[in-house]
């Protein structure tokens, strides 16, 4: 196995411009690969600062677009935002406006979650609505509901969510049941009831890992957060909270993806440091499948090559089911396994859109509703292909790394939003990929050639 190497330093997330991704299957990937931070947990305990009026130590912080970007969102508010590698440090002593600039929330859901810890620390708050994305419509009302039953006025106009305590106070404790146990609601209304005037009890909450660990990031800033992780959530509001240094937990989505990498490519790969209890459902499905998974101490996985892949059933769900955002890899490992696997998408009305794509690579998949039928081929074969989304994108790669011959991806600005470096690691584990400046196909020159046209960058 190779010893495990570190990435070379990156001081920014590459910037995905109209690069693309060039991806040679069919090669084995061996040795270690680093697993990040998770994304989840930072973005949303990026809001969470906000609450703080003291100095924000955060460890362990992946190298992202979308944290970079929240970290502008962070500072369009007055916020003191500093970013160095994996550790940022943020100050949100003075929070000088109350109005997120529209064109970055638009462009980053998890920034709406922030309208919690504004209106706990300012009483008023000007958020414009996330709107919707490839996956879905994804709503905030179930936030909005529970911010009003705190005893916020919310008005929405002009695409901007108006919220603000009657007669400047605080908000009040409530009790409020969540029509869906939602990870974003659960984290606004969370961070909201840590300033808040009483106690606030938090009924069909989101049980996700990451609301966990804003949990405890709050606590460490001497909020009163219990239950966290389990479907009853009891927060005891506290006049202010004082400074912290906090380390994020790894990225349970990340761990999945690259488990997926070692299978479909029946390979040999160490992952570390991983948390097994986030992995539960995902762990068991692989074994299902027929792919080895050996936990090597407290933090370490080792994956290895499945003799043969087996069709099976998939659900998503809230936590702890099967997690949505590992539908779309655990489909591209699908399309090569003996037999007919069905995939049923429950949480979001649009994430199946990577279907077609992955049948451009020679994949045999039928979508139905919200479910997806999924025939299990001997082989894919490389093409171009387009990502839509997040997760699809990295279920595009996966395949590209077991497609015979040369798959072209391109949709790098999903990738590099919630990936550290996705490529880089593959390249590390041996696949053969590169990330190539995309230049426009040239004319024909004289002799009706084509002249050679990428560059590793
Ligand atoms: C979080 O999104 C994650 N994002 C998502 O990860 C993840 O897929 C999702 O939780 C589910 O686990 C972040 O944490 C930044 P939800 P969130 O509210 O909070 C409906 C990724 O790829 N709903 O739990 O937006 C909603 O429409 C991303 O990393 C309402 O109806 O998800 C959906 O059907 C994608 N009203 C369901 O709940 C609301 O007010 C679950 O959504 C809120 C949500």
């Amino acid at each position: 196995m190779n010893p495990s190497t570190s990435l070379p330093d990156a001081k920014l997330a590459p910037q995905a411009d109209s690069s693309v991704l060039q991806i040679w299957g069919g090669h084995p990937l061996q040795g270690h690969v680093k697993i990040s931070g998770a994304k989840n947990s930072a973005l949303v305990i990026m809001a969470g600062a906000l609450l703080c009026s003291g100095d924000c130590h955060i460890r362990n912080v992946p190298m992202l677009a979308d944290v970079e970007k929240m970290g502008q969102v962070l500072s369009a508010l007055g916020v003191n935002v500093s970013h160095q590698d994996d550790i940022l440090d943020i100050n949100a002593s003075s929070i000088t406006t109350s109005k997120a600039p529209y064109e970055l929330v638009t462009q980053l859901r998890a920034s709406f979650f922030a309208i919690g810890s504004i209106l706990a620390r300012l009483g008023v708050a000007q958020m414009p609505l996330p709107g919707g994305c490839a996956i879905g419509a994804r709503p905030v009302d179930l936030h909005v509901r529970g911010l009003q039953a705190m005893g916020a006025e919310v008005q929405i106009e002009h695409g901007i969510c108006n919220a603000y305590v009657p007669g400047g106070g605080r908000l009040k404790g409530a009790k409020i049941y969540l029509d869906t146990p939602s990870v974003g609601a659960t984290e606004t209304l969370m961070m909201a009831a840590t300033l808040a005037d009483g106690e606030t009890i938090i009924e069909n909450a989101a049980r996700e890992p990451e609301v966990a660990d804003l949990a405890n990031f709050c606590n460490a800033m001497g909020a009163k957060i219990h239950g966290a992780g389990t479907s009853i959530i009891t927060i005891v509001g506290v006049p202010q909270l004082h400074s912290v240094d906090y380390s994020i937990i790894p990225d349970r989505i990340e761990t999945g993806t690259f488990l997926v990498a070692g299978a479909i490519t029946r390979s040999e790969i160490l992952l570390s440091p991983v948390i097994p209890d986030h992995l539960i459902p995902v762990i068991a499905k692989l074994r299902e499948i027929g792919v080895p998974i050996i936990e090597e101490g407290p933090d370490c996985l080792r994956l290895l090559p499945a003799e043969t892949l087996k069709a099976t059933y998939i659900e998503t769900l809230p936590h702890p089911g099967f997690p949505t955002d590992m539908q779309a890899p655990f489909m591209a490992l699908l399309t090569l396994a003996e037999g007919d696997s069905i995939i049923n998408e429950s949480v979001f009305e649009n994430r199946l859109r990577h279907a077609s794509e992955l049948n451009r690579l020679g994949a045999e998949i039928r979508v139905k509703g919200n479910a997806a039928f999924v025939r299990g081929v001997p082989m894919l074969s490389g093409a171009p292909v387009l990502g839509t989304d997040l997760r699809a994108s990295a279920a595009l790669v996966l395949a590209g790394l077991a497609a015979e011959g040369l798959t072209t991806f391109q949709g790098l600005h999903h990738l590099d939003r919630g990936y550290d470096r996705l490529d880089l690691k593959l390249l590390q584990l041996g696949a053969k990929i590169k990330r190539v400046q995309e230049i426009p196909t040239p004319e024909l020159t004289s002799n009706g050639s084509n002249p050679p046209v990428t560059t590793s960058t």
